[in-house]
């Protein structure tokens, strides 16, 4: 085992960081021997052949049963939640049961979702599959799906049991997949207070290239922000926001390109909207802006966005969570300064969403 960061009375449950697929293994031995439970495996289906080893010795030695899901953003609804529910109560699953979710930031959500609320709560284990999942999703409790055009919109907030983090799951995760894990690494990157910023770009080499030890040591940096964030603010009242740096706008590019768009780059796009907005409302320099652009370059993140409908996009961003009748975005000042919940008028969103993403221009 690479790490194990332990439970306290802020963050209530331990996270394992594992090197192995071995380390995955004794954890739940150990949780079988501890509960005598009867455990479900929940796993994304896409899982099934690159993983045919450790599902099958999962089912074989650990679970009652399994379930799959397709793990695709347009099935991040009610219609998923009602099928795990369903899988539950056919295998007789009580109030002791322990769910496995096996997958990336959907399935967690879903399966977080479906134990913070079947027979009012039962305890699950999250194994999270890809780079978000494991540098974010997986931390923090906050589970739930999208409803119609909003994401995340119907959800809870629900603690696993703990949290088993597996490095090996990286390396079959495609290009964009990848990408996506790094969108939500750059926004650690930016409002965390420079280090993790030197960090990534000292070793951009061996990010890219998902190197072992590196990548240990970027998840650990990324889950010990998200832990001292969450502990100082677990409903999300106020400093958890700062976690949605460029999800005010990420989160409406993923409606408007129906879901082609993934998760880590619509928020990669997202913050670039948010540095500009930046330079607006908090005088943010604008070497900022072409530093943050360079990175993009050098990782090959995409930095513009052909809109489909603007006026569908500032609706849904209207609707967001995060906002009251106003629209409020977190913004920073300069990299690791920020505030949370600045007023941005519609004028301004939409200026500096022609001034930052707004094009046809999509790296190949
Ligand atoms: N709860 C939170 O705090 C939180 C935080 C960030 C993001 N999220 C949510 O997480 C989701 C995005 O996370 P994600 O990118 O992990 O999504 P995901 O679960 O859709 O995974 C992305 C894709 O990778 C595939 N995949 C999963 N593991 C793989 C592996 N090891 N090898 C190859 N392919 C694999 C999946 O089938 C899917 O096609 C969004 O729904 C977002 O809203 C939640």
């Amino acid at each position: 085992m690479y790490k194990k960061m332990v439970r306290d009375s802020l963050i209530p449950y331990d996270i394992y960081i594992a090197d192995k697929f071995d380390d995955i293994t004794k954890r739940l031995e150990h949780i079988k021997k501890e509960e005598n439970s009867d455990m479900f495996l929940i796993y994304d289906k896409s899982l099934k052949e690159d993983y045919k080893d450790i599902i099958e010795k999962i089912k074989n030695n650990f679970v009652k049963n399994s379930f799959s899901v397709k793990c695709k953003e347009v099935n991040k609804n009610i219609h998923s939640i009602n099928e795990i529910y369903e899988f539950l109560i056919e295998n007789a699953a009580k109030n002791d049961a322990i769910l496995i979710s096996l997958g990336g930031g959907i399935l967690g959500d879903l399966v977080g979702f479906v134990a913070g609320t079947y027979m009012r709560g039962i305890r699950y284990i999250n194994i999270p599959t890809t780079i978000i999942s494991q540098v974010d999703s997986s931390v923090g409790g906050k589970v739930g799906y999208n409803f119609s055009d909003f994401k995340n919109y119907i959800g809870m907030f629900y603690n696993p049991l703990e949290v088993i983090i597996c490095i090996d799951f990286i390396y079959t995760l495609d290009k964009k997949e990848v990408l996506s894990g790094f969108g939500e690494i750059v926004k650690y990157c930016i409002i965390d207070d420079k280090d993790l910023l030197e960090y990534f770009q000292i070793n951009i080499e061996h990010i890219k290239k998902l190197n072992k030890n590196t990548m240990l040591e970027l998840v650990e940096k990324c889950v010990s922000i998200k832990r001292k964030v969450v502990s100082k603010d677990f409903r999300d009242k106020g400093l958890r926001n700062l976690l949605n740096f460029g999800h005010t706008v990420g989160h409406a590019i993923e409606v408007d390109s129906q879901y082609n768009i993934s998760h880590g780059e619509a928020v990669a796009l997202g913050i670039l909207v948010a540095l500009k907005i930046s330079e607006y409302k908090l005088s943010l320099d604008k070497k900022t802006y072409s530093y943050i652009e360079e990175i993009y370059d050098l990782i090959g993140m995409n930095k513009y966005y052909k809109i489909n409908n603007m006026d569908k996009l500032i609706h849904t961003i209207k609707g967001d969570k995060k906002n009251d009748s106003s629209i409020r975005f977190v913004l920073i000042n300069f990299l690791g300064s920020y505030e949370i919940g600045v007023k941005v008028e519609e004028e301004d969103l939409i200026r500096a969403i022609k001034e930052s993403i707004e094009g046809d221009k999509i790296y190949g």
